[in-house]
């Protein structure tokens, strides 16, 4: 059965849905909705309206997920999982996340409205915890509904000093059910993802829609800097111990160890707390980030090892104290090979050629690559800007977007076979 789709309806009804879900924000002029906060919580509210209006059975974990389920099969049957996140990093664009989810519920939808009968379940799953810009726990509700959350990171705290666990029950729920959260892996047949491409190499090529073929794994590490707080006016530059000063060069270190290195490796000094921050005092303790990427894991954990050593070095030529910590460490995920083709063949079979490209950003999929084969849809990102309020992809590749996840859903009546990896960029 083929299922008839309007795209430009589609595209219309995402737009919409887009911009209703953007509006959804901690401050009034920008997008910031941060995981387990008042935001998240309507988000999740919207998304579960949405859900239900879409006819799913409308549910939430204990990590707060949201999931909408369409099992005509009946409650045993497999399951085809399709979700993203819905929090955001601050001052963010709409599409980040947001794009995913609604995509799924069109999609899904679309389908049940048809009434194509699949031997498979469909659970469409909306994350709150995919940027790690609240705790630095990053894709926890995913790693639960895989069944790999690590109870440790309940202890992780906000800025605030608020931990996972203290904000988990001030949003409703429980931390003892977290372990009931994890799908069982014989039941699950697959996680697609839906999501904007967040840089310009389908714009480049000059299509709306792209097929993964991994994710580059990822390293964030917490850089604290100790020096000795001075004078402004009176401690000569040659008998200072100037935290910043250090914490800069290593900063610059990592960066010429990201230009010279390979796989598309890229690194990032994101955040910056300097004490006692002062205009005129020599700074004592610097706490910086480093974000630092590559679709190697081999090359990620070389250029680690030579950062690690430029800090040290650096921190002893300068007297000063230096300790890197890892907070997050994620390796490359390669998308399922067969999930690849399938997608592949979906929107060739709109009439769209569907390059394969890497995602060097971070997904869900990461985690859920622990329970199932995973696989990933890109979509024309204007600009390839992203975590950036200008972030933009049009209602018509949206629309081919949704067209292409029914075409997939469609098409999806057998489980991924070959249990191969892309093998491409790892
Ligand atoms: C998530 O957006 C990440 O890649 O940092
Ligand atoms: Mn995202
Ligand atoms: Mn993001």
């Amino acid at each position: 059965m083929t299922i008839p789709v309007d795209i430009a309806a589609l595209g219309a009804r995402a737009a919409a849905m887009i911009e209703q879900l953007g509006a959804i924000s901690s401050a009034p002029d920008t997008l910031t909705r941060f995981f387990l906060t008042p935001e998240h919580r309507r988000a999740a509210d919207l998304v579960t309206r949405w859900m239900g209006e879409a006819g799913f059975a409308v549910s939430e974990d204990a990590l707060g997920t949201v999931r909408g389920a369409w099992h005509p099969a009946g409650p045993d049957a497999p399951r085809l999982l399709i979700g993203s996140h819905i929090d955001t990093v601050a001052n963010a664009g709409k599409y980040d996340g947001a794009l995913g989810v609604i995509l799924g519920i069109l999609a899904v939808e679309a389908v049940a409205r048809s009434g194509l009968l699949p031997a498979y379940g469909i659970d469409v799953l909306a994350f709150g915890d995919e940027e790690g810009t609240r705790f630095p726990t990053t894709l926890s509700s995913s790693a639960a509904c895989a069944g790999v959350f690590a109870p440790a990171s309940l202890q992780a705290r906000d800025g605030d000093g608020i931990s996972l666990r203290e904000a988990l029950r001030a949003y409703g729920k429980n931390p003892d059910d977290i372990a009931a959260s994890a799908y069982d892996p014989s039941r699950v047949l697959a996680y697609v993802e839906a999501h904007i491409e967040q840089g310009p190499v389908l714009e480049a090529e000059g299509v709306p829609l792209g097929v993964v073929t991994a994710i580059a794994g990822a390293s964030r590490l917490s850089v604290t800097v100790t020096g000795e707080a001075g004078h402004a006016g009176t401690v000569p530059m040659r008998l200072r111990r100037d935290a910043l000063s250090g914490a800069a060069e290593m900063a610059l270190a990592v960066e010429r160890i990201a230009r010279a290195g390979t796989d598309g490796m890229v690194a990032t000094v994101g955040r910056v707390h300097v004490e006692p921050g002062s205009v005129n005092v020599i700074p004592s303790r610097v706490v910086f980030t480093v974000d630092l990427r590559s679709a190697s894991d081999a090359s990620r954990r070389a250029a680690l090892t030579r950062f690690e050593a430029d800090a040290h070095r650096i921190a002893e030529q300068r007297g000063l104290g230096v300790v890197i910590s890892a907070f997050h460490e994620v390796a490359t995920v390669p998308c399922y090979r067969d999930i690849q083709r399938r997608l592949g063949e979906a929107v060739a079979s709109l009439g769209q050629r569907a390059p394969l490209l890497p995602s060097g950003a971070g997904h869900d999929g990461q985690a859920m690559a622990k329970l199932c084969p995973v696989g990933m849809l890109f979509v024309r990102c204007a600009g390839g800007i992203s975590h950036n309020p200008a972030e933009y992809a049009s209602p018509e590749d949206m629309g081919m977007a949704a067209a292409a996840l029914i075409r997939f859903i469609e098409r999806f009546q057998q489980p991924p076979s070959d249990g191969g990896t892309s093998g491409a960029q790892t």
